[in-house]
């Protein structure tokens, strides 16, 4: 198994301590992007990569090592403080350069672990929007692991084992949320509509999105599948 670490965190401290705990459980290959060092620029809102192609994006350069890693890893663990009851900046400036993903949503086979911490609110709502950010780009099923440790950087132990474990040992592909079978049939009518976006267009074709009712990996159980097809119909309307 490969493991991608994305540190949001301008520090190597309490979130960090959690993930060090988290790589105790699980075997396999570790590579780390501390999103401090990658010096990636504010997304500048040049909609290239929505309208044109993500290869367009000023900060391409910056981008594209950290979306090839994510491509090669089994599992992404995703770390972030909450800073001003929201992720940090750092970690928000990276999630705006892949918003593209909601459109071109990949990575259906890959599960995700989400760490966050906080001296006293926000871990949980700061966990969830990064749960449901990955769900949008189309990974298949995130942990979630939040901690409120009000200034003291040691955490549960017994906490980060048993989710790193289930983490670690998941390797069967879930049956998606309803709300992700909605969102797959939004993307794919628009895809589909009569005055696509190209770029939108040309992925959900050429990787044959088109032809399923969700991610061609994921089976659907039968009130599923009936669900994406009514929102598929239905979506199909609404748009054209
Ligand atoms: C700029 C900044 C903003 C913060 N905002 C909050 C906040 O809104 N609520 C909170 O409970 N803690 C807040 N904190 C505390 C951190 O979330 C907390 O100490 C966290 O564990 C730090 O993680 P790290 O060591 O991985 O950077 C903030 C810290 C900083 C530096």
């Amino acid at each position: 198994m490969k493991y991608l670490i994305i540190n949001g965190s301008p520090r190597k401290q309490n979130t960090y301590n959690v993930i060090k705990q988290i790589k105790t459980n699980l075997d396999g290959e570790f590579e780390e992007i501390n999103l401090i060092k990658e010096n990636i620029p504010i997304c500048n809102g040049c909609y290239r990569c929505f309208n044109e192609c993500e290869d367009n994006c000023p900060h391409f350069d910056k981008i594209n090592p950290i979306i090839e890693k994510l491509q090669e890893c089994d599992g992404i663990i995703v770390g972030c403080p909450v800073y001003a009851m929201n992720v940090t900046g750092l970690l928000k400036n990276f999630f705006d350069h892949t918003a593209y993903f909601y459109h071109r949503p990949r990575f259906f086979t890959k599960k995700a672990l989400v760490v966050v911490t906080t001296a006293g609110a926000g871990h949980k709502k700061v966990a969830k929007y990064i749960d449901e950010t990955l769900r949008h780009w189309g990974v298949n099923k995130v942990y979630r692991l939040s901690f409120a440790c009000g200034g003291k950087d040691s955490f549960d132990d017994g906490k980060i084992n048993k989710i790193a474990q289930r983490f670690g040992d998941d390797m069967e592909l879930h049956s998606p949320k309803f709300e992700d079978v909605m969102f797959y049939n939004v993307w794919k009518a628009m895809a589909l509509s009569k005055d696509p976006i190209k770029a939108d267009n040309e992925y959900w074709v050429e990787k044959g999105l088109v032809n399923h009712d969700f991610a061609p990996e994921v089976r659907l159980n039968i009130i599923k599948k009936t669900f994406a097809k009514i929102m598929f119909f239905i979506l199909k309307m609404v748009i054209k």
